[in-house]
């Protein structure tokens, strides 16, 4: 089983900041998910635009056989911020409104107020795909993925 993660940042893609999130998500899941077969990992950083988050979400779907995607960083309200409406976008309507709502439940739940700033989705890419944008703060990682990590097998079971 492959699985893909997405930094995306203008500041990290510049090398102007160290990439904390994409480490982060990467740790997360290796810890957390479990697969008999083994698990193949693929990491990439894209700046906050849309045709590139596109291209990268593409090419590890389709190419790398990708059925998890996650993505880290502008889900936010910045000028630059795209991930969510380019995730909505490429998926065509297949979003699933629960994984954003409980990330969001849960962070609340933990006293994270700034939580309610993050616009994150999951949604279905190709049928293959599910991608899941998180927050690109490195504590969002855990905060937000404890809330679904369970039904993340189940949900890649269900779109084969
Ligand atoms: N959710 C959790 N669980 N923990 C966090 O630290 N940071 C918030 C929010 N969600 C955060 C969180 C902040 S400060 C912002 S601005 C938004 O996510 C969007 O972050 P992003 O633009 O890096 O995606």
């Amino acid at each position: 089983m492959n699985i893909g993660v997405i930094t995306v940042s203008d500041r990290a893609f510049r090398g102007e900041y160290q990439d904390k999130g994409g480490p982060a998500a990467l740790a997360y899941l290796k810890a957390r998910l479990d697969y008999d077969g083994g698990i193949e990992y693929h990491s990439r950083c894209v700046p906050d635009d849309e045709a590139q988050l596109e291209l990268a979400v593409q090419e590890l779907s389709r190419a790398a056989q990708c059925c998890l995607i996650v993505t880290t960083g502008g889900t936010g309200l910045g000028a630059r911020d795209i991930t969510p409406q380019t995730t909505e976008r490429m998926c065509q309507g297949m979003v699933v409104p629960g994984f954003g709502e409980a990330m969001r439940a849960a962070s609340l739940r933990l006293g994270v107020k700034t939580a309610i700033l993050s616009r994150a989705v999951a949604a279905v890419f190709e049928k293959r795909s599910l991608i899941i944008n998180l927050p690109g703060s490195p504590n969002a990682i855990a905060e937000c993925m404890d809330a679904v990590v369970d039904v993340v097998p189940h949900a890649v079971h269900h779109m084969v």
